[in-house]
């Protein structure tokens, strides 16, 4: 096992009806509020009009910023600061999925250092303070409310990258699974995939740690049971619940002690094509895991089978592989790049962008053969 620390200072709030105290909550950090969610979907469930009631309580000033957009843009993250900076605001208050949670992180450490959110992503400045963080979560997915960690795209760079720093963990969190029940039926899906995909990074990481590879274990049977589930029912608190816990046990650090670090090869793939086509993070990594599974079954056939072994009694790799991706197939999650209507005329303009951007694995290293392979077995 390797030396570890565990440090998560998020406050994660979570059940029917926590958001109840998020007035006196946000009252803590004080009264001028920068409010942030997406496109809209908040409007539309409700969740929008409880908030406001709830800051309206504390009579907070509320400056809004909305329009967030999925696989969120740096752009918008400069906005949201310069606006968040002029009204003085005091806390941010996030509530939406991953990409409006991401944008206040950077937002945040963007207003509280006077900084430029993209040199904050590249670590090129280096940020000392940040602003109060308050998350509401409204997917399952991500495993932002309760991480370090966040991930924006930028046009200019042709670059969709993750930046980490221990200045980002929310103070609060609040998750109630009965904000998920309007998430769609194929956003629930790849929440679901993406919950399972940060599983596999960390159990593809480097370092033997065998009680987090039993917390892997754990957390992708939870969702192969009570995904197809909650797909089936999808205003089943129950069922809600389990995958919403499972998603942030999924990327909170408890996979990962006892490892150096997770691999994360497979989200760098994923990253490149959501930039490249704007497909959901979740539908990405359904359509990379198998194939770096099968880049790898020759390199790591002994921990691909002891994964299928714990998760579908098979002492086979290749079995492994062909029952993970029929579970993604199951839950209606694309697996190849043709499912997206991604098709051959665009293998070439994949590879370069894979190599231009030096897409890798922490473990797993690629060699630009390896790029080009991966993107032919995506096809
Ligand atoms: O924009 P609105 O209208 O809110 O609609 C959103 C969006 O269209 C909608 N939605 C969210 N909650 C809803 C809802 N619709 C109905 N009812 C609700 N309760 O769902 C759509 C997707 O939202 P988004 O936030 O983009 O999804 P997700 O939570 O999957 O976040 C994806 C982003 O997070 C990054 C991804 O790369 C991607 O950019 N990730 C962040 C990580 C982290 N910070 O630790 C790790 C992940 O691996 C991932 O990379
Ligand atoms: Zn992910």
């Amino acid at each position: 096992m390797e030396n570890f620390t565990a440090y998560n200072p998020t406050k994660l709030h979570f059940g029917k009806g926590v958001t109840d105290q998020l007035g006196e909550t946000v009252l803590e950090y004080g009264k001028r509020v920068l409010l942030m969610y997406g496109k809209g979907s908040v409007q539309k469930n409700g969740i929008y009009t409880k908030i406001i009631q709830q800051l309206n309580s504390i009579n907070a000033e509320i400056t809004e910023f909305s329009g967030i957009k999925s696989n969120p843009l740096v752009d918008d993250v400069l906005e949201a600061a310069q606006l968040g900076k002029l009204n003085h605001i005091d806390v941010i208050v996030a509530v939406g999925g991953g990409s409006v949670i991401d944008s206040a992180k950077i937002t945040a450490l963007s207003i509280a250092n006077g900084t430029d959110p993209w040199a904050i992503m590249k670590y090129k400045s280096k940020p000392t303070t940040t602003k109060p963080l308050i998350a509401v979560l409204t997917l399952a997915a991500t495993g932002t409310e309760m991480n370090g960690a966040a991930v924006l795209q930028n046009h200019k760079t042709k670059e969709k990258i993750g930046y980490v720093s221990p200045l980002m963990y929310p103070n609060h969190s609040f998750l109630d699974p009965e904000f998920t029940y309007s998430v769609p039926k194929n956003y629930t899906a790849y929440g679901i995939a993406d919950l399972i995909a940060h599983s596999l990074e960390a159990y593809f990481g480097d370092g033997d740690a065998s009680l987090s590879d039993r917390f892997v274990e754990a957390i992708i049977k939870e969702a192969m049971e009570y995904g197809p589930l909650v797909l089936n029912d999808p205003e089943n608190y129950e069922y809600r619940s389990k995958i919403m816990w499972a998603a942030t046990a999924a990327l909170n650090g408890l996979t990962s002690y006892g490892r150096k670090y997770g691999d994360w090869g497979v989200h760098d793939i994923g990253h490149n094509l959501s930039f490249l086509f704007d497909t959901p993070h979740g539908a990405t990594l359904t359509i990379a895991y198998p194939a770096w599974l099968r880049l790898q079954k020759n390199r790591i056939p002994e921990r691909i089978t002891k994964l299928g072994n714990q998760l579908f009694g098979t002492n086979s790799a290749d079995e492994t592989i062909t029952l993970l991706e029929k579970f993604f197939k199951s839950i209606l999650c694309p697996v190849r790049l043709s499912d997206i209507n991604i098709h051959n005329d665009k293998k070439d303009e994949i590879i370069d962008q894979m190599i231009k951007n030096q897409i890798d694995g922490m473990v797993h290293k690629f060699t630009d053969d390896d790029r080009k392979k991966i993107v032919e077995l995506m096809f």
